[in-house]
């Protein structure tokens, strides 16, 4: 096991009702100034701003609204909010939704406190130094940014989509997480978070790092549990303990739990952001389509895990052929994406009939490098044989 530091300070409040403290989770965290953070509008519908609303004027805190954040987020409305957040002077920031919101709210906070232009921190040019404290409420189990210290935004002219990785000032004070809040999802909602999450897990799980036993069994573990209660939330949407179980394992799956003291991969990711950035797909939803091709083309070049993950999770029996097994273990997973969560396993049935594959490995290496490094190391030529397994 190689050497890690972990650093997790956000309080996780977990279960019905608790989005009524909010107010008093809030003050705890000397707020007095709140900036809310939300989407196209299901917060508004479901009741759950106005209950938000009532929590914090019974604690007398001043707020003022931000909303409108799209799925995939974009740099314009992270400029909007500055602009807000300068005329407002927030002492707190406090996104109510899912990681688009939280990735918006977390970058304003990074933002606030810098005199030039929050890209900087996206492409590498200038580091965060301070951020505002963020709360936050969750409504979706999927992309982990609420026990995250990571943001995500595309920049709408460049169209690149890229990470920001801060854990000691983007992590998040508290997260409020009910998972009733979760019953309004759309299944395709659902099924993209749980996409999501297993893919958090796969990208820590492929790694050459030796001995590293708990990380492995922990990730299987969370795999099987996870595939399990899915099949539940599925089948009956206002099933509670699946819901919990699956909001729950959203945060494990991203908080680095698995990941400790060993390398981790994360161009399944990278791949899947090219194609969100350039066709705004659900970012779950493009994971169905690359994470199986990815496991396909690792069969062949290093199947060690991916042999691993098909035994201890997807129920191969050995043959004696690793690499056939492993990807007898890329086959049974795809199976389970779309017949399970109903997830598209490829470009058209992602909606996306003509993807120009030349752009999307041309801009991920100009953002990754000629060679991204991780499981395997993964030139352009070997990425565009990813892409085109996906087709
Ligand atoms: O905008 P509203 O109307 O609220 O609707 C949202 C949105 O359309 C809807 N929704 C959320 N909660 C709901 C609900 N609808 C009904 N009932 C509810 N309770 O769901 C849609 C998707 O929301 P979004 O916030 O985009 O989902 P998700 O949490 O999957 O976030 C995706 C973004 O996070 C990034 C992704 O790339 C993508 O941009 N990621 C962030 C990470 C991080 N910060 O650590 C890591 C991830 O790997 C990921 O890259
Ligand atoms: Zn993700």
């Amino acid at each position: 096991m190689n050497n890690f530091t972990f650093y997790s300070p956000t309080e996780f409040v977990f279960g019905k009702d608790t989005e009524k403290n909010v107010g008093e989770l809030c003050q705890q965290y000397g707020a007095s100034r709140i900036m809310i953070v939300y989407g196209g509008g299901s917060v508004v519908r479901s009741g759950l701003l106005d209950r938000i609303k009532k929590s914090l004027d019974e604690a007398k805190l001043v707020y003022c609204e931000l909303s409108g954040v799209q799925p995939n987020p974009v740099d314009t409305k992270v400029y909007e909010g500055l602009e807000l957040a300068r005329e407002f002077k927030p002492d707190f920031m406090l996104p109510v939704g899912g990681g688009s919101v939280i990735d918006t709210a977390k970058t304003i906070a990074a933002g606030f406190y810098y005199e030039g232009d929050f890209w900087d921190f996206y492409c590498g040019k200038a580091k965060p130094v301070n951020a505002l404290p963020i709360g936050v409420v969750l409504t979706i189990p999927a992309a982990g940014s609420e026990g995250s210290g990571n943001a995500v935004i595309t920049n709408t002219k460049s169209h690149v989509k890229n990470g920001l990785r801060m854990p000691k000032l983007l992590r998040p004070k508290f997260a409020i997480m009910n998972p009733e809040l979760t019953m309004t999802l759309p299944a395709w909602q659902t099924a993209s978070g749980i996409t999501d999450m297993m893919a958090h897990i796969l990208e820590r799980y492929l790694s050459n790092t030796p001995d590293v036993q708990i990380g492995d069994r922990l990730a299987e573990g969370m795999l099987l549990a996870i595939m399990e209660e899915a099949e539940k939330v599925m089948r009956n949407p206002q099933d509670y303990e699946a819901r919990a179980n699956i909001m729950w394992s959203g945060t494990i799956a991203h908080n680095d739990t698995c990941s400790l003291g060993r390398q981790e991969d994360w161009n399944s990711h990278a791949m899947e952001h090219e194609i969100s950035a350039e066709y705004n797909v659900t970012h779950g939803a493009g994971l169905a389509v690359i994470f199986p091709a990815f496991l396909t083309y690792a069969s062949k070049h290093n199947p060690a895990k991916v042999a691993q993950l098909a035994y201890r999770v997807l129920g191969v029996t050995e043959s004696g052929d690793i690499a056939a097994d492993a990807l007898e273990g890329a086959k049974r997973l795809k199976a389970w994406l779309h017949d399970v969560l109903g997830m598209p396993v490829s470009f058209a049935q992602l909606g996306v009939d003509n993807p120009d594959l030349e752009l999307l490995n041309t801009r991920l290496h100009r953002l990754k490098g000629d060679v991204m490094q991780g499981y395997m190391p993964l030139d352009a030529e070997a990425t565009m044989e990813i892409y085109k397994l996906c087709l």
